[in-house]
């Protein structure tokens, strides 16, 4: 066998082993420059064709032209296995798993508070009355001293304040939400009827029964002749609204700065309807909220004349009523956003 035949088929056997062996598709490239490129062996042996004679030459051309179709069809042949590897193994790491449970946002509601909120002040609308806002920071003026609570009075004590160094003066998270009372009468010229419900600071610890952040709704009727018995018709209406038609109202006497006469309002228990029970410590009455006819300094605070005005005001917490309502035994539930109690709120 001439030298040249030789040459070819140790080359092509060299070649079909490493084509086998490349683990990449880079080893592959690799592996078919070796062969079949223009410095490998078999590249050589067809320069040396010129010299060789025209059989020989026939026998050498054809060998040469076989070897190289044995190695393109191996290299195809190794280069498609070594693509579905490589595709085989993207798929693996870029995997999903389809048959995995979803995650489901569930949906957003709104808090027990608002809904309370939006009920009670529903209630009034009904009968007229137009939701008023206010700023939770307030000046001393708005929250005290407008409300006939003057900074040496000591009715300031009933409510202990959290302040807030404001740039210009000392402000205070309002105390209550009467000074919406102000504010209002500032901004109308009568007759005014609205509620105002919004958040109130004092500082309370944070147990069962207490929390230094919570909510009142306010109310506020001026107007010509109002009397005492209009704010007992209201009361009233407002109970039977909210905890059933044979409803009734007290009013206690009390003391309030901005209010004279001044009232604690109760309800019968809506727990025990009136049988005394522990929540209403054995009375058959709950308080519900503070309420007054609206002083005449107040009033003047707010740019109307005592002589041609009168009013009725009322504030009440909501959480109180909240917790009168629904069987929530601790305050820090409505405050603390667990989602396994505020879903047993559906709105
Ligand atoms: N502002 C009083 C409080 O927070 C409640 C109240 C409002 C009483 C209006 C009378 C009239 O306790």
């Amino acid at each position: 066998m001439s030298e040249p035949i030789v040459v070819i088929q140790e080359q092509t056997a060299a070649a079909l082993e490493r084509i086998a062996g490349a683990s990449t598709t880079a080893e592959l490239r690799e592996a078919e420059v070796a062969a079949l490129g223009r410095k490998a062996p078999m590249s050589q042996v067809k320069a040396a064709l010129a010299q060789a004679g025209p059989d020989e030459r026939k026998q050498i051309g054809r060998a040469l032209s076989e070897a190289r179709a044995a190695i393109e069809s191996a290299l195809a042949e190794r280069e498609g296995l070594l693509r579905s590897a490589e595709d085989a193994r993207a798929m693996q790491r870029d995997r999903i798993d389809v048959t995995l449970p979803g995650r489901r946002t569930p949906p957003g509601r709104p808090h027990p508070i608002s809904m309370m909120i939006e009920w009670l002040v529903d209630v009034f609308v009904g009968m007229g009355f137009s939701v008023a806002e206010g700023p939770e920071i307030e000046t001393d003026w708005f929250n005290f001293e407008a409300l006939n609570m003057h900074a040496d009075h000591p009715a300031r004590t009933m409510q202990d304040t959290m302040f807030v160094q404001g740039r210009e003066s000392t402000l205070v998270a309002r105390t209550h939400t009467s000074p919406v009372q102000i504010r209002s009468m500032l901004a109308t010229d009568g007759p005014l009827y609205i509620v105002a419900p919004g958040r109130t600071y004092r500082r309370d610890p944070f147990d069962a029964t207490h929390s230094p952040v919570f909510h009142q709704i306010e109310g506020l009727a001026v107007d010509r002749d109002v009397s005492l018995a209009d704010l007992k018709g209201v009361l009233t209406e407002f109970a039977r609204a909210v905890f059933g038609p044979k409803q009734k109202v007290r009013l206690r006497p009390s003391y309030f700065p901005f209010t004279e006469p001044s009232a604690e309002v109760d309800v019968i228990c809506p727990r025990c309807g009136g049988e005394g029970c522990g929540p209403c410590s054995r009375s058959g009455w709950m308080e519900i909220m503070g309420a007054g006819m609206v002083h005449p300094n107040v009033l003047r605070s707010g740019e109307y004349d005592p002589a041609e005005w009168s009013g009725f005001a009322f504030g009440m917490g909501i959480e109180r009523i909240a917790m009168t309502a629904w069987p929530v035994g601790d305050i820090r539930n409505l405050f603390e956003n667990d989602l396994r109690f505020l879903g047993r709120f559906a709105g």
